[in-house]
């Protein structure tokens, strides 16, 4: 007698998907990212990598797909810190266009370290004269070796097309760097990304994503919105959508969705609304607008008790400060662009006409 081993399938741990299984390795994969960075007794973070890093000009970042939404969130991190922070699309990324100097740090956001426009950013921002900083997974990487210096996120291997673990250990790591670069830290932020790997397993553990993708699986569109620290998250959102589902999603800044995407909404376009931290009642606002058009609207919110009569659908999540309560808001629209990806039969590990790593311009 024979049994039928398919490596393939062992290698998912019981999971459908290998995207199902890294979604639920993040608390691992942000354990790893921590580990002997943060310091609780001190309320420090040190990244030992990084201990030659000097650091007083501007920063710019450069990146694609998932990590440019990774960027976007650690560019507000360094500029709440008082670091002047640019972000760039690092295909759009024109080193001539752009002042960059000798101390300017040019940090490419890529999680493979292999992706042509990012490494064709990063050469560039070297011929400039920039100090560079390869923020990446993969140990020995074309990114790694390209850059003066280089942040590991230790998010382990990522088999799923689309990025997952490797998102929130990017924007992780990226908090890191944010204290590292400001040297200023405090017991309240350490502790908040100690706390965030449990808060995680609480949002796998009690997620009602499967519910929430069973009654929107037909609709026409998607939409995501936020503000702040979330308006990344709504731009991720859409993004995880469109390449697992092939379904129409996008993502806008809430303040944005009334300068012309409200056109689209309409009964059959639900919009989920990251409705987190301290801007809660601006985007209650926007929320208001797209009811009035009849659209189901899904609230991903550390505050129920706040927002749910105005909603059809919550999603909570626990809180975890401004900073870091849109990293568990992400983890709720993975789950959501899954269950619907899942329930439509689709190849959700890998899509069609996409790529783990772009190796083209
Ligand atoms: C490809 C992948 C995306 C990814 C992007 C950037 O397009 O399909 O999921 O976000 O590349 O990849 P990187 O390895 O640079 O983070």
């Amino acid at each position: 007698e024979t049994i039928e081993w398919d490596p393939e399938d062992a290698g998912k741990s019981g999971y459908d998907h290998y995207m199902l299984k890294e979604i639920h390795e993040q608390p691992t994969a942000i354990r790893k990212c921590l580990r002997e960075r943060v310091n609780e007794l001190e309320g420090s973070v040190g990244v030992e990598e990084l201990s030659e890093l000097e650091c007083d000009g501007p920063v710019q970042f450069v990146a694609c797909g998932t990590s440019y939404h990774a960027a976007l969130y650690g560019a507000r991190l360094l500029r709440e810190r008082g670091i002047r922070a640019q972000c760039f699309l690092a295909s759009e990324y024109d080193v001539g266009m752009v002042p960059v100097s000798s101390d300017t740090l040019v940090v490419g956001v890529t999680q493979s370290g292999e992706t042509a426009d990012t490494m064709s950013a990063l050469r560039a921002a070297n011929r400039s004269g920039a100090t560079t900083l390869a923020l990446t997974n993969v140990v020995g990487s074309s990114a790694a070796r390209e850059c003066d210096h280089v942040m590991y996120i230790r998010a382990g291997p990522e088999i799923g097309v689309a990025a997952t673990k490797t998102f929130a250990s990017q924007q992780v790591a990226l908090a890191m760097l944010s204290s590292v670069l400001s040297e200023e830290s405090s017991m309240e932020f350490v502790e908040r990304l100690r706390d965030l790997p449990d808060q995680i397993q609480q949002v796998l553990d009690g997620s009602q994503a499967r519910g929430v993708a069973e009654a929107y699986e037909d609709s026409d569109a998607y939409f995501f919105i936020g503000r702040g620290y979330n308006a990344p998250v709504a731009l991720e959102g859409a993004l995880k959508m469109k390449e697992i589902t092939y379904k129409h999603a996008e993502g806008f800044a809430a303040g944005e969705l009334k300068h012309g995407p409200l056109a689209l909404v309409t009964e059959k376009t639900p919009v989920f609304a990251m409705l987190t931290g301290s801007d809660i009642s601006k985007t209650l606002g926007n929320v208001k607008e797209v009811e009035a058009r009849s659209a189901p609207v899904v609230a991903v919110t550390d505050s129920p008790d706040t927002v749910s009569r105005y909603v059809d659908h919550v999603l909570e999540v626990p809180s975890a400060g401004s900073r870091f309560t849109p990293i568990l808001a992400n983890i709720q629209l993975q789950l959501v662009s899954y269950w619907v990806a899942n329930r439509m039969g689709r190849s959700i590990d890998k899509p069609r006409n996409l790529a783990k790593s772009v190796t083209v311009e």
